[in-house]
């Protein structure tokens, strides 16, 4: 059977850090509460003059260095994100020309910090249905641009960061992505969204003094979606790989909040050990959360060939989308 391996991975996240303590001086919060509450003790934050794309290259730069692949040989570029360099045209497309990818189909696909599960299902049909042989997927964001840094309530939580997967085709079709589970509930909209910015409310005066282009969140329904819903798409990937929590070597799991992974893994049934953890060092990074994950996993020798890997992330849309794969 033809199957998507994950032939490489990569990351790039900024240098510079910011701690709970810096946050402490610039909104009323404390290390004690974020670290707490969030279980985040410091995020990264891109510096001023470069901007998403910059982060893809790099990100996309080391996953083609560890797959062994030249960038010319990649099929499609699929970068998912919420935060791009600009509205038109698609990241991708700047990434394709600063990698040197020649002129493959390049597009963004925005599913907020599902979107690189959505990305790797959509890679994954591409090889599977014989259109592509190398898909480059990349998560990335720097949410720090669209934050509101004087709003405690959602400042805390966010970074910038990028990971990227060199995916393909595998005819042996014992590694690589067993199934996906994608899930959205437009309903949800407004509890995690960025009002502005768009057709419905363009940029005037007015909403940017209304401060509409920031990220706005009700946490608590957040909190309580994010849970239920990540541990749902976790158990539909079992299920559909009449797999148990046992088989599963390492859950790569969202990294939004300490507390939202223990409640997936309260209900999920697989015990807080086999989740990979960078949250306390990075934050919420969205879309770049599951890769970046994924690849410090890969480099710290966690990963083993023929390890069970249990994706699963929630965020903006709501849209959920969860992904069992075999290393
Ligand atoms: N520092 C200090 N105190 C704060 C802060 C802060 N940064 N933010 C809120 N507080 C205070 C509130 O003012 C409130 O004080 P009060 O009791 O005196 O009124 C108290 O802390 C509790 O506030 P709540 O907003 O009710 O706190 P809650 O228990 O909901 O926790 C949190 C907030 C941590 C954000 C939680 O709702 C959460 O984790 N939600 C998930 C949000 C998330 O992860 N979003 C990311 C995007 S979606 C995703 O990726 C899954």
């Amino acid at each position: 059977m033809l199957r998507a391996r994950i032939a490489g991975t990569g990351k790039a996240v900024p240098a510079k850090v910011r701690t709970n303590d810096d946050l402490s001086k610039m909104v009323d919060t404390s290390d004690e509460w974020i670290a707490k509450m969030t279980g985040i003790r410091e995020r990264r934050i891109l510096e001023e003059g470069r901007s998403t794309s910059d982060l893809c290259a790099e990100a996309a730069k080391n996953a083609l260095a560890a797959a062994e692949i030249d960038a010319r040989d990649i099929d499609c570029i699929i970068v998912a994100t919420i935060s791009p360099d600009m509205p038109m045209p698609a990241v991708a497309v700047t990434v394709q020309q600063k990698i040197g990818a020649g002129t493959c189909p390049a597009f963004d696909l925005s599913a907020a910090c599902a979107g690189f599960i959505y990305g790797i299902s959509v890679g994954e049909a591409f090889i599977r249905n014989g259109n592509f042989k190398k898909v480059l997927v990349i998560g990335v964001e720097v949410l720090s641009r669209i934050v509101d840094w004087t709003d405690r309530a959602t400042c805390v939580l966010f970074g910038d960061g990028a990971g990227a997967v060199l995916m393909t085709a595998d005819p042996g079709g014992v590694r690589g992505v067993l199934s996906t589970h994608l899930f959205a509930d437009g309903s949800l909209t407004e509890i995690l969204w960025q009002p502005a910015g768009g057709s419905r409310e363009p940029l005037t005066p007015e909403n940017l003094a209304a401060k509409r282009y920031f990220v706005k969140m009700n946490g608590r329904e957040v909190y309580k979606h994010a849970v239920r819903n990540m541990a749902a798409s976790a158990r539909a990937a079992l299920e559909a790989n009449h797999a148990t929590p046992d088989d599963v070597a390492w859950v790569i799991g969202h990294q939004a909040n300490l507390r939202i992974l223990e409640g997936v893994s309260e209900r999920v049934g697989i015990p807080m050990d086999r989740f990979f953890l960078n949250v306390d060092r990075y934050g919420n990074t969205s879309s770049a959360s599951v890769p970046t994950a994924l690849d410090e996993a890969v480099e710290l020798g966690k990963i083993k060939d023929g390890d069970l890997l249990l994706f699963s992330a929630l965020g903006g849309g709501l849209a959920w989308a969860s992904a069992a794969v075999r290393w």
